[in-house]
C-alpha cells in the first residue's frame, strides 16, 4: 500500500517496479567486467534462462470468497521465525557492486530494515563480524565455501558462530568455477580475485598459514590453492561436527541426494543451480524443487530464477519453505546502495502479499501444490 501511495504525492517514481527496469538499469550503471560476472552464467546460458522461464509454466488458481483481508506470511526456518519467507542469496564479491566497496554491509543494512535475512558470502569485502554486526534484529546467515584446509574451514564456522550467525549454508556446487564465456571474454577473474579475501585476511588460520604481513600475491596464491574442496559424502559427518548451528546444503537439485544430505543430520535442503552459474544444459532449478521437497521432511530454500513476487508464490506452492533471490537485489545496490536492495526486497514482498490477497490465499499454509495448474498439461 505504501508503495501504491507514494505514487499519490503526484511525483512520478524514479524507481524501478518490473524486473526488465531494474536489469537494464543496472546493467547501464555497473561497469562491464562487473556486469559480466554479476549478470552472466555458464556456457551460452540456457540453463540461466530456463531457470526464469520456467515459472511460467504454472497458473495460480483465484479463489473466491476467502476474504484474504489479513496475510500470514511468517516463516519457521530451522527454529527461527522469520516475518516472510524471503531471504537474500549468498553473492560473493557483492561490493564491485556499491558505490564505496562495501555492498556486504549495505546488503546487510536491508536486512536489518526489512527483516528479509542475508545469507553472508565466503567471498566478502567486508569481515563476516562485520557485516553480522549491521544484521539488527534480522537473523543472518554465513555460507561457507569450504577451504580443502580443514582448520581454516572450523575457524571460518567458529567465528561465524562468535559473530552471532544463526545458521551455516555449505555450498556444494562451486568448487571450481563453471564455463563462464562472458568472464571469460572480459577477463574479469584475476580482479574478482582481489577483492573477494576479507574473510580470509582476517582469519588467525589463514595469517597464521601466509604470515601477517605476506604480499598481496602471496596471499592470492595461497587463497587459490586452499579454496576449491570438492567434497564428497564421506566429508558430511565431519562438516556436521563443525557446527550445533543449523547446517543448510546448498545445491541440491536431485531428491536422493537430499534424502542422503538428511540421514547426514543436515537441517534443512537448498535448492539452486547456482542461478545458472555454474553448469549449462541442466535442469530449471524451480522443475527440481517438487521432487526435493517431497524426498525429506526437511525444510526447503529454493533460489534460481526469482524474478517478482508471483515467482516466489509459485515456489512456495510447489514445496520451497523459503525462497531467496540473488541478481535483483544486487541490482538494487548497484542502483541505490541500501535503500535499493530495501526497495527491491520490498516490491518483492508487496507483490506476492497482493497477489495472495486478489487470488485468496491468507497464508502461506494454503499455498500447495493445489493452488497451480500446470499449464504445459
Ligand atoms: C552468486 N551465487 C553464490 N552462491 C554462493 O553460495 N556463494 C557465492 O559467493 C555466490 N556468489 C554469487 C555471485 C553472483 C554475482 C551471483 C549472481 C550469484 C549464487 C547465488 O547464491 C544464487 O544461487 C543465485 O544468484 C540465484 O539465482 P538468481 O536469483 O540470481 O537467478
Amino acid at each position: 500500500l505504501e508503495i501504491h501511495l507514494d505514487g499519490l504525492t503526484g511525483v512520478v517514481p524514479s524507481r524501478p517496479f518490473t524486473f526488465a527496469e531494474l536489469e537494464r538499469r543496472a546493467a547501464e550503471t555497473l561497469p562491464p567486467w562487473v556486469w559480466s560476472y554479476v549478470a552472466g552464467g555458464a556456457g551460452d546460458e540456457h540453463t540461466q534462462e530456463a531457470n526464469t522461464a520456467a515459472f511460467r509454466r504454472w497458473g495460480l488458481y483465484p479463489r473466491m470468497f476467502v476474504g484474504a483481508r489479513e496475510r500470514d506470511t511468517a516463516v519457521d526456518l530451522c527454529g527461527l521465525r522469520l516475518p516472510s519467507p524471503l531471504m537474500m542469496a549468498p553473492v560473493g564479491v557483492v561490493g564491485l557492486c556499491s558505490q564505496d566497496g562495501h555492498g556486504d554491509l549495505a546488503t546487510a543494512e536491508a536486512a536489518a530494515r526489512t527483516g528479509v535475512p542475508m545469507i553472508a558470502s565466503t567471498l566478502s569485502q567486508d569481515p563476516m563480524e562485520e557485516v553480522a554486526a549491521r544484521f539488527g534484529d534480522t537473523p543472518g546467515f554465513f555460507q561457507l565455501y569450504t577451504p580443502t584446509d580443514r582448520e581454516l574451514a572450523e575457524s571460518l564456522v567458529r567465528r561465524a558462530e562468535t559473530a552471532g550467525f544463526a545458521g551455516i549454508v555449505v555450498t556444494l556446487d562451486t568448487w571450481v568455477t563453471g564455463w563462464r564465456p562472458r568472464d571469460l571474454a572480459t577477463a574479469n577473474m584475476p580482479m574478482l580475485r582481489g577483492h573477494c579475501l576479507a574473510n580470509y585476511t582476517s582469519d588467525p588460520v589463514f595469517q597464521a598459514r601466509v604470515g601477517a604481513d605476506a604480499p598481496r600475491d602471496t596471499v592470492v596464491a595461497h587463497w587459490a590453492g586452499v579454496f576449491g574442496n570438492p567434497l564428497t559424502w564421506d566429508d558430511l559427518p565431519w562438516l556436521r561436527s563443525l557446527t550445533d548451528l543449523p547446517l543448510i546444503v546448498k545445491g541440491v537439485c536431485h531428491p536422493d541426494d537430499a534424502r542422503r544430505a538428511a540421514d547426514g543430520g543436515v537441517d534443512a535442503i537448498y535448492v539452486s543451480n547456482h542461478g545458472g552459474r555454474q553448469a549449462n544444459g541442466g535442469i530449471p532449478a524451480l522443475e527440481c524443487l517438487p521432487d526435493v521437497a517431497a524426498a525429506t521432511d526437511l525444510p526447503v530454500v529454493f533460489d534460481s530464477g526469482v524474478r517478482s513476487g508471483t515467482d516466489a508464490v509459485k515456489a512456495l506452492a510447489l514445496g520451497a519453505t523459503a525462497v531467496a533471490v540473488g541478481r535483483p537485489y544486487v541490482y538494487g545496490l548497484a542502483l541505490g546502495g541500501a535503500d535499493g536492495v530495501v526497495h527491491v526486497l520490498r516490491s518483492l514482498l508487496a507483490e506476492a502479499d497482493l497477489l495472495m490477497a486478489v487470488d485468496g490465499y491468507p497464508s502461506l499454509g494454503d499455498l500447495g501444490p493445489d493452488a497451480l495448474r500446470d499449464l504445459r498439461a
